[in-house]
């Protein structure tokens, strides 16, 4: 049988107190719907259909990296009712996986354990004991322990209020009997809605057998319907991508202090100091470091590197054995190669150092490229934009530049030269030459510090 997954995405979300449709709101960075459908598709279905009403296009150009197929639902008259919105996307020989945009941590391992114990025909629900079972659909058992009906909260007795074990709100249906039944349900019940959780009651009249199985972690049925409940599952979120990394082997100082939103790929012995921030593709070498307060987005750290506190890096490649930080912001297109040093206060934007070259302190160097060896004195600066373009600097090896200089681009800077301290420097200079550029120091004799005047009594 193929399977076809139909995730539920029409809701307001009142409680989220927010104009952004409900299942856009985010979860490692990336809507709540993105998550789910991230999770279906890793079943392998031959589609998926998202239901959507509230928040229309924003919920359709939210997601644009995976392919899904849109069901429009005008009015939100229900669970049943959604449901069919999807039924004309389905095949009649399908299994049909009912999922909620709004239940963002569903797990691999939950829907695998629902489709292994749901027998070829039946239909799987996945129901779970909870302390405070307050406004969920109860199970009602028969005197043999059958599951036969769902009970929405506000239809229940006080004495089926007592049951709790709930209804998650996720099942497995053989698609010929969501269409076979969906379209005659009616909306008979207190908040006059049409009930998916009828054919509960209609599959056991019909004498489909229905299995019940729990989800492998709570936290994978937990739905979001307010701002707190979206924090908590943040927190789960995260520390579920920690206990990942350390498994494969990260030593993680504070998993409760680590926040991932993307992906992170690591080699063996890194190890990941507090409060830092990965988003985008990360790609952390062997043996290396990452220190407090550090943020990196869309980058490739090397071996043995270590990336020391409230650094930033965005966007680029920072080979094996160098040093970054503190306080180093590493901008887009940068390249470090091997052994080379960025330090405390330095700015690079699409600069490429050569191995072994070092900007120790407070720089800022942009559209560059340097190569072996060079030094950086502290406070030099690139002066790469005229206020309407940007030009290249270019430093050949074994450079040396000397403290608080301006660098006016477009400049090229051959093999072996030595600038001289406060230089402003603005024309291409020769190998190994020594250039000094700045006023020359006058002595002047005889010169006396004025003097306070004696104030009078
Ligand atoms: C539903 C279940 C309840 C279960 C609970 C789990 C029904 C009748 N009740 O109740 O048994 O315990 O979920 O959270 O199914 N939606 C639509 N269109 C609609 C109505 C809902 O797309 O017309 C979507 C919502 O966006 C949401 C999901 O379906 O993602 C559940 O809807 P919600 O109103 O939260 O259902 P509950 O009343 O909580
Ligand atoms: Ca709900």
């Amino acid at each position: 049988m193929g399977l076809s997954v139909v995730i539920l995405a029409a809701g307001h979300g009142t409680r989220m107190k927010s104009e952004v449709p409900k299942v856009l709101h985010t979860i490692a960075g990336r809507p709540m719907l993105w998550h789910v459908i991230n999770a279906a598709k890793k079943c392998g279905p031959t589609q998926v259909c998202v239901v959507y009403g509230h928040g229309g296009e924003k919920v359709k150009t939210s997601i644009t990296d995976m392919v899904v197929k849109w069901a429009h639902q005008e009015k939100r008259l229900g669970t049943g009712h959604a449901v069919q919105q999807a039924l004309p996307h389905i095949n009649k020989n399908d299994q049909v996986l009912i999922l909620y945009g709004d239940v963002p941590m569903i797990s691999q391992e939950t829907l695998m354990r629902l489709r292994e114990r749901t027998p070829e025909g039946a239909i799987g629900w996945l129901t779970a004991h909870v302390p405070d079972p307050d406004g969920f659909g109860r199970i009602i058992r028969d005197s043999d322990n059958n599951p036969v009906e769902i009970i929405e909260s506000k239809d229940a007795t006080d004495l089926q209020k007592t049951i709790n074990e709930i209804n998650t709100g996720i099942c497995l249906v053989p698609a010929k009997y969501l269409k076979q039944w969906l379209p005659g349900l009616k909306s008979h019940n207190s908040q006059k809605e049409i009930y998916l959780t009828d054919i509960f009651s209609l599959a056991v009249q019909n004498g489909v057998s229905i299995v019940t199985v729990s989800p492998v972690e709570l936290i994978d049925v937990q739905g979001v319907n307010d701002k707190i409940q979206q924090s908590q599952l943040e927190r789960a979120y995260q520390l579920r991508i920690a206990n990942l990394l350390m498994e494969q082997g990260a030593t993680i100082l504070s998993p409760e202090r680590l926040d991932v939103r993307g992906y992170v790929h690591i080699k063996n012995d890194v190890t990941i100091d507090i409060n830092v921030l990965f988003e985008g593709e990360v790609k952390l070498g062997s043996h290396c470091y990452i220190g407090p307060n550090v943020v990196i987005k869309n980058s490739t750290i090397g071996n043995n590197t270590h990336i020391r506190a409230n650094s930033i890096v965005e966007d680029s490649v920072i080979g094996d054995d160098c040093v970054v930080g503190p306080f180093a912001r590493i901008r887009p297109g940068s390249k470090l190669n091997k052994q080379a040093k960025v330090g405390n206060f330095v700015e690079l934007k699409n600069a490429h150092i050569g191995v072994g070259s070092k900007i120790n302190h407070l720089s800022y160097v942009g559209d560059a490229k340097l190569g072996k060896n060079v030094n950086i004195g502290a406070g030099t600066i690139t002066c790469n934009y005229d206020g309407a373009n940007k030009h290249l600097t270019s430093i050949s090896d074994d450079v040396f530049v000397g403290s608080n200089t301006a660098l006016i681009a477009p400049l090229k800077i051959a093999k072996g030269a030595t600038v001289g301290a406060g230089s402003v420097i603005n024309k291409n200079i020769a190998a190994n030459k020594l250039v000094i550029a700045r006023a020359k120091q006058i002595l002047i004799s005889g010169w006396k510090r004025p003097k306070k005047k004696s104030k009078s009594k």
